[in-house]
């Protein structure tokens, strides 16, 4: 039987290094990016277009997307919250937007400050302004899977927004795990449920491994039949607007599982691992990745004299 195939988007540059308090220099970040680009993922969200002053580390979006090198056969995405950051991701020349809300009012109002309607306004706003242009729009569902300040959502809600989303004409759905609350039997449920009501709509899935379910939930979409995933190089990220927030689930371990399960993920995990090892001298700290730190199940080591 041929390998399942699994896309991935590398998340790091954009939900990563969103959180971060230093600012990485734009110059490493189109480095990174580059880097990122030659080792087989097949998405990098690159940036946020986003308010300068809610996230100061991504206020050089536009040098970043114009610095990059753009690989043929990688998709280069960035985060829009509004019409003017449709605007500004329009005029750098990116492939892709990725329009979120938080389908939790409270969270949408303290991430984004609109509520849900004013955020599906904009949206409707911004498919009007890139109709007739190749960009494509993806829609995330944020705290899909559970709110910080609401708690869990129906499958009703769920399905709510992403039909909004559809009926505005986006290509991609994505279901954001905003502060890790999924779980694996969670994941089962809406992934199948997803896959069985909306035929032929691709879906990608955003973990964040805040309880420590971020892998197993992966599992969990894939055997639902879910087969694009949003990871992050090293684990680093989350959303600053969600109390407790952490980290996405890592890049590079969840290649090293997926490929271990069998599964073909097109990344070179020596070459990914190899940029992941930078990481820490760009953001000041140590990383949550686990790979990094104990090594691929296949790396044996010499046995005791
Ligand atoms: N890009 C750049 N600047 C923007 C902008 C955008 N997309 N949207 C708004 N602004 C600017 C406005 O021009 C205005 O600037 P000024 O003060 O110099 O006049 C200022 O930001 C306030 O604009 P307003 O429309 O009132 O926005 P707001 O203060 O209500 O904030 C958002 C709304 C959506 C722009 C802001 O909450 C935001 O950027 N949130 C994103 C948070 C995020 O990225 N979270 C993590 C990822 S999920
Ligand atoms: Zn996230």
């Amino acid at each position: 039987m041929a390998a399942e195939r699994v896309f991935l988007n590398e998340v790091a540059l954009r939900d990563g290094l969103q959180s971060e308090a230093v600012f990485v220099p734009t110059e490493a970040k189109i480095r990174l990016a580059d880097r990122l680009s030659a080792v087989g993922l097949a998405k990098l969200e690159v940036t946020s277009f986003v308010s300068p002053k809610a996230i100061p580390a991504l206020r050089d979006a536009a040098e970043v997307l114009a610095g990059i090198g753009r690989r043929p056969g990688v998709v280069y995405a960035a985060l829009v919250p509004n019409e003017k950051g449709a605007e500004r991701a329009l005029a750098s020349g990116c492939d892709e937007i990725n329009l979120v809300m938080s389908i939790g009012e409270a969270h949408n109002l303290a991430n984004m400050r609109m509520t849900c309607e004013q955020s599906l306004n904009q949206f409707a706003r911004i498919m009007a302004l890139v109709a007739g242009t190749p960009l494509r729009v993806t829609g995330s569902v944020a705290t899909a899977f559970g709110c910080p300040f609401e708690g869990g959502q129906s499958l009703q809600r769920i399905f709510w927004a992403v039909e909004r989303y559809l009926g505005l004409g986006f290509h991609a759905i994505t279901l954001a795990d905003t502060v890790g609350m999924a779980h694996p039997r969670l994941v089962a449920e809406v992934c199948s449920q997803f896959l069985r009501s909306f035929p032929g709509v691709p879906l990608t899935l955003h973990f964040h491994d805040t309880r420590g379910m971020g892998l197993a939930n992966v599992m969990a979409a894939l055997d639902a039949g879910a087969r694009s995933f949003d990871a992050s190089l090293g684990g680093i990220g989350g959303c600053p607007y969600a109390p407790g927030a952490t980290g996405n689930i890592s890049t590079e371990d969840a290649v090293h599982m997926l490929e271990a399960c069998g599964a073909d993920t097109g990344v070179d995990l020596d070459s990914l691992l190899a940029v992941a090892r930078d990481l820490p001298g760009l953001i000041g700290h140590g990383v949550p990745g686990r790979i990094l730190a104990a090594g691929k199940r296949t790396d044996l080591r010499p046995r005791p004299a």
